[in-house]
């Protein structure tokens, strides 16, 4: 499986090295402050299970699923949400959970859908960001690392659904596409 990647651009370490000066961020701007982390299903489970690991002290989780439709590798937009919160978020301070943002479509859809929940707080957290997202200037609190505009796996990011378990995040061969 690891030889289906041309490049590794983060090691497991350096994911969860990274991951832990996040979740001591967050745990610092949170003090005091009962917070909900909230997931997108399914490329943010990993994030989601370590993040929450590197935390000092209890939270709680829930999970979204949404779909955007979209031509090929990039989303459109139009967004559907395949599975719902089961918490009411009106009043919680949420903190949304992603593994990447690459044109911030799915992004900016969700965190308007969950701001009209009035939430007391609504912040973002991924551990990947492409340079597109500014066209569509969403504020995102804490972010992992910044990555140039190429297509990557591992880690829970797919392709074609597959890749999602691999321990660090790369740039696919190209024999895997033909
Ligand atoms: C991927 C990724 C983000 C989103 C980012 O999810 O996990 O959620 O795309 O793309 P955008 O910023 O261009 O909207 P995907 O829709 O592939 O579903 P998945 O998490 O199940 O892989
Ligand atoms: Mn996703
Ligand atoms: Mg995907």
């Amino acid at each position: 499986m690891g030889d289906d990647l041309a490049e590794v651009l983060y090691t497991e370490q350096q994911i969860q090295e990274r991951l832990a000066e996040l979740a001591g961020e967050i745990w610092r701007d949170y003090e005091g402050k009962d917070v909900l982390l909230v997931g997108v299903l399914k490329g943010a489970v990993m994030v989601m299970a370590d993040l929450m690991r590197h935390l000092p002290g209890s939270v709680e989780m829930d999970w979204m699923a949404i779909s955007s439709y979209g031509s090929g590798t990039k989303s459109s937009g139009v967004v559907r949400i395949l599975k719902d919160l089961d918490t009411d978020i009106t009043d919680r301070h949420v903190l949304i959970v992603e593994d990447i943002i690459d044109s911030g479509l799915t992004l900016s859809w969700t965190r308007s859908n969950l701001e009209s929940r009035k939430p007391a707080s609504l912040e973002i957290m991924t551990l990947l960001r492409k340079p597109d997202v500014v066209k569509v200037q969403i504020d995102v609190r804490y972010v992992g690392f910044d990555i140039p505009d190429e297509f990557v796996v591992g880690y829970g990011l797919d392709y074609d659904q597959q890749y999602r378990n691999l321990r660090e995040i790369g740039l696919l061969a190209p024999h895997v596409y033909s």
